[in-house]
């Protein structure tokens, strides 16, 4: 059985995006898999943000986990900073990674604006990441396509410590991408990335978002003036990325939706989506409802953070007496 590690930032709503790129991952590993789901809230922190919207940011994700079908009697689900180690060893990492590299990261580019100075927090970012991934002794790491960089950082980190410190220290993970929906991109403009922050809300249609507004941002997402539904990234970028979201959540394959709208225009194709939107994601609405504001919500990320903590205690130990740190 393969030891599989992801993550999600608590910052607003999760998107299709998210959900076709990684949590559907997720719920499918767990059938087989020995899983272990994190909120990383250190991760948000790296753009500050109010405490009491952290908090509730995080509560937020974690219903969203379970609404989706994340399991807690078969995957673990736990808040990164309720476990010390992942700090701990991202010190420890750190130690082993050049600034060379980190300043290569595209993300940190984005994020940086190739401003000067920028943030520490947003450049050490991929060391973080790759800590919670090693820390478990990760073999696969389910991510949408735009983490591709960070997990072979991670790769080239664990690599180098194993060289360095012995080839024990470290299981050399795996990233695990979706062939449709590892990358979806915006509705208003499918160049760039749907994503969390973006300022127009079309953009993006979230989880939780109501049918009128799944209707609307789908009705009014970018077309073209070809006029027929083809399956053309180069050409058709915004029909062709309707098509994979069609293509998600139908299990039909683009060229099978492509043959199916042939002679039909945009406006048939784009209602039936909402329509398989709207009939999709309402189930995962009402179940977040039921468990956002319960009890057991915090007992589910208490006994996560426990059971995290002690596969995480484990590979400390093993790390330290490599690297010939503590005492104890
Ligand atoms: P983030 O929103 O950056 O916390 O990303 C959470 C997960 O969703 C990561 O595995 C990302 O790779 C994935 N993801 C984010 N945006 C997209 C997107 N537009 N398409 C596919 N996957 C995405
Ligand atoms: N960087 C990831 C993102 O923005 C989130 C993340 C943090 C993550 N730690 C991780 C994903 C470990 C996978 C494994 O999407």
């Amino acid at each position: 059985m393969n030891r599989v590690f992801s993550g999600i930032q608590p910052t607003g709503n999760i998107h299709l995006g998210n959900y076709l790129g990684a949590l559907r991952q997720f719920v499918e590993l767990q059938e087989t898999e020995e899983c272990v789901y994190c909120i990383v809230d250190m991760h948000a922190i790296t753009v500050p943000k109010p405490a009491e919207q952290l908090r509730e940011s995080i509560l937020d994700v974690a219903a969203l986990y379970l609404a989706v079908g994340i399991d807690p009697e078969k995957s673990i689900v736990f808040v990164q900073s309720d476990v010390g180690s992942h700090a701990e060893l991202s010190w420890i990492l750190t130690c082993s990674s050049y600034t060379g590299e980190l300043s290569r990261m595209t993300q940190y580019k984005q994020k940086s604006k190739n401003q000067e100075s920028a943030p520490t927090g947003l450049f050490m970012y991929p060391v973080l990441m790759a800590a919670d991934i090693l820390l478990y002794d990760t073999n696969v790491v389910p991510v949408g396509d735009d983490q591709k960089q960070h997990i072979e950082l991670t790769r080239d980190l664990a690599i180098r410590v194993n060289g360095k410190y012995g080839e024990d220290t470290f299981v050399v993970p795996e990233g695990r991408f979706m062939k449709s929906g590892a990358r979806i991109m915006g509705l208003d403009d499918p160049t760039s990335k749907m994503s969390k922050s973006a300022e127009n809300e079309y953009s993006r249609i979230q989880l939780l978002d109501a049918p009128s507004k799944i209707k609307k941002s789908v009705m009014r997402a970018t077309t073209d003036n070809v006029g027929a539904i083809n399956y053309d990234p180069e050409n058709q970028p915004g029909i062709t990325n309707l098509i994979n979201i069609y293509s998600a959540f139908t299990d039909h394959d683009p060229q099978e939706i492509v043959a199916k709208y042939q002679g039909e225009g945009y406006g048939t194709f784009k209602k039936d989506l909402v329509e398989i939107l709207t009939d999709n994601l309402a189930p995962i609405r009402e179940k977040y409802e039921k468990i956002r504001h319960s009890d057991e919500l915090t007992s589910i990320l208490k006994d996560g953070a426990q059971r995290a903590d002690a596969i995480a205690q484990k590979t400390m130990e093993r790390v330290k007496k490599n690297f010939g740190l503590g005492i104890r």
